[in-house]
């Protein structure tokens, strides 16, 4: 029996990050220079039921009877055999694997649990749609984050950019001129939990001020999606600076961050700001195809552990 292999890229956000939790709109896109990757082979001999989970990035190796349904990798299994009715699992190995560094603001749950509800339906015999992928995954976010927009499941399902806003329907975004990010890891793991549970506390204490960094946010993502809409794309790098400036508002960038935002814009990115839920983590910046070598140097130089240059396209 061939194997039943499924593979998701990981994700950045571009505007409108946590104030997305908040109803506000954001802009996410795929990144395809990382990926996670799921392979189903049957075991032929196993008794119906028994499913081993191998996860050797993390170390794990384990039976599903084994594992509390909490658990990511877990949830994503039983959430595929679920919807289709599945209650005897034909005997099975499934192997996750991934180049999405863990806590980076790089999507890397949302996109192991795409690529195992593909390729498990997949091998059940019933390959699920992308709105049923996307619906399962955003069960397991809810695991690895508590309230989550629903955003990393959606962009990473769809593998297209996107412009969301919580509980509408998807709105695929089709930039007019592609446009290069350089991606700079601080190297620091930053669950997104904390960020967005620290930021509810945060907008609890103090909602008047909570809510108007959030309406910012959702303008300046709105002139985003006409820039990008339009091939106006020199007209993102201050919009990316001045919604770095309402993250740090909002509490959630770290000195690391903002050393790393600053030495991009100094080595000549038209902006930069943290993506993702922040502390930690990556940041990006808006370079052009003359200066992005440069940018990314610099940023190495200024202790980035990894850096990714890609193109966002439609
Ligand atoms: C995480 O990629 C983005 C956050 O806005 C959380 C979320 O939308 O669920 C920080």
């Amino acid at each position: 029996m061939p194997a039943f292999t499924a593979s998701a890229p990981g994700k950045i956000i571009l505007f409108g990050e946590h104030a997305v939790v908040y109803r506000r709109p954001a802009i996410a896109v795929p990144v395809e220079q990382v990926a996670a990757k799921a392979i189903v082979n049957a075991e032929l001999r196993g008794a119906p039921g028994s499913v081993k989970l191998l996860a050797p990035d993390i170390g794990m190796e384990a039976q599903l009877s084994e594992l509390p349904a909490s658990n990511p990798i877990a949830a994503a299994v039983l959430n595929a055999a679920g919807v289709l009715g599945i209650s005897r699992i034909p005997a099975c190995t499934v192997k996750v694997t991934s180049t999405i560094p863990v806590a980076g603001g790089l999507g890397s749950g949302a996109a192991v649990s795409v690529a195992i509800l593909r390729a498990f339906s997949a091998y059940l015999g019933h390959p699920l749609s992308d709105e049923q992928v996307c619906q399962l995954a955003y069960e397991v976010e809810k695991i690895h984050h508590g309230t989550p927009s629903g955003i990393d499941n959606t962009v990473i399902t769809y593998a297209r950019p996107v412009y969301f806003v919580k509980d509408r329907p998807i709105e695929l975004l089709h930039p007019r001129q592609p446009f290069t990010l350089v991606i700079g890891d601080t190297g620091i793991q930053s669950p997104t939990v904390k960020a967005v549970s620290d930021v509810r506390k945060a907008w609890q204490q103090h909602q008047d001020e909570y809510e108007a960094l959030f309406d910012s946010t959702g303008a300046i993502v709105d002139s985003a999606r006409t820039a990008i809409e339009s091939g106006m794309t020199e007209l993102l790098g201050p919009l990316m600076d001045a919604n770095h400036g309402l993250l740090r508002k909002m509490g959630v960038s770290c000195p690391e961050l903002d050393t790393l935002v600053q030495v991009a814009r100094n080595a000549g990115a038209l902006g930069a700001k943290l993506s993702g839920g922040g502390r930690g983590g990556n940041m990006i910046a808006l370079v052009t195809a003359k200066n992005a070598e440069r940018v990314a140097a610099a940023l190495q130089r200024a202790g980035a552990v990894r850096i990714i240059i890609t193109q966002v396209r439609g």
